[in-house]
């Protein structure tokens, strides 16, 4: 197994994703297709014929890109958790190319593959995880053998309020990169605003997090007349703050000196800002990984693939079924 190539298939909800990692546990870049609703949320059923539709021509890439059967050790993929049918296609697909190429499968954790491809890129040993996403917003660390979710929201992810945010004010899906760009703007042109103006709840209760009346009252301040710029701006710092707080006493609690970020969210400059500005003020350590592996990925789900198959190996066929509502600390962590 040392020196084969493991192949990953995300599908857990809006993008496909097919990537690799070398022998090494190095990953290569996925080849990706995302699913773009026209208008409204995503449908389960429209994400997963999307992914029906692409997943040959993703295939394909990847053949061409020099990857071959006969150096690929084991096909991983996203056991949960996510939208069952999206979930489902991958799932087919990773038994498909295991079986023709005749490896073993292994299924894996999408959220522990976030952690683990972050660990990977920003050479972190014992970090405290703040994954923030489109369907998640958790801080979570190792403790015995397990990783434990420390926080979380108790509504909706982050990534799904920025983006409903965005999409009652008109902007394309994904919302978020667009509300990042109108919050910039606005403050470079206001740089003397003042976010009193401008206020919102806390998102913050004990341990835990909560959005949707943060996204209720930024509607309102729209609705009442206040710049979509300014309501941009202090939606962020609102959202961003309130999590990076959360991360901030888990670190306290634990004693751990590495903040890691991950999942789509973290593809945004200001919360990198304030993750590093909280971790420089405790002497610890931010990391955050390249902007294509904090997005769903296919080389993150085989970076976890490699990790689990070296570790306690395969998943056998019979316990190969999707898992919508897997949890974090439902994988027991076998590697080091
Ligand atoms: P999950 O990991 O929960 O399955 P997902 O599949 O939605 O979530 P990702 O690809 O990790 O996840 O993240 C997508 C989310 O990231 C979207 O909500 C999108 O708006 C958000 N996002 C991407 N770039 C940015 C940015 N620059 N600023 C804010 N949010 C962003
Ligand atoms: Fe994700």
């Amino acid at each position: 197994m040392a020196g084969g190539i493991v192949v990953g298939i995300e599908s857990t909800a809006h993008t496909l994703s097919i990537g690799s990692v070398d022998g090494e546990g190095e990953p290569t870049p996925s080849f990706s297709a995302f699913f773009r609703p026209e208008e409204g949320g995503i449908h389960p059923r429209e994400a997963a014929d999307h992914h029906a539709e692409n997943a040959s021509t993703l295939v394909r890439q990847l053949l061409d890109s020099g990857i071959e059967g006969k150096s690929v050790s084991a096909v991983a993929f996203s056991q949960g958790p996510g939208l069952g049918p999206c979930l489902r296609v991958g799932a087919s697909v990773a038994r498909a190319l295991a079986s023709k190429w005749d490896v073993p499968l292994v299924g894996v954790n999408h959220c522990v593959a976030h952690i683990e491809i972050g660990r990977q890129q920003c050479k972190m040993d014992d970090p405290v995880l703040l994954y923030v996403s489109g369907g998640n917003t958790q801080v979570i660390t190792r403790m015995a053998g397990r990783y434990r979710v420390l926080g979380e929201t108790l509504d909706i992810g982050i990534g799904n309020m920025l983006d409903k945010f965005a999409r009652e004010q008109g902007l394309p899906f994904p919302g978020g990169p667009k509300i990042e760009i109108l919050a910039k703007q606005w403050l470079d042109e206001n740089s003397d605003a003042n976010l009193d103006d401008y206020i919102l709840p806390y998102a913050v209760h004990g341990m835990d997090l909560a959005f949707s009346g943060l996204y209720a009252a930024a509607s309102r301040l729209v609705e009442r007349g206040a710049p979509l710029g300014a309501v941009c701006w202090s939606l962020q710092e609102h959202a961003f703050a309130a999590c990076v707080e959360v991360a901030e006493r888990a670190m306290a609690h634990t004693g751990k000196r590495e903040l890691l970020l991950g999942g789509g969210v973290a593809c945004n400059q200001r919360i990198k800002e304030m993750a590093n500005l909280m971790s420089n003020e405790r002497g610890a350590i931010a990391g955050i990984p390249p902007a294509r592996y904090c997005v769903d990925n296919g080389s993150m789900i085989a970076t976890l693939g490699r990790l689990q198959y070296l570790n306690s190996g395969p998943t056998s066929f019979d316990e190969s079924a999707v898992k919508q509502g897997l949890r974090t600390d439902e994988t027991q962590i076998s590697w080091p």
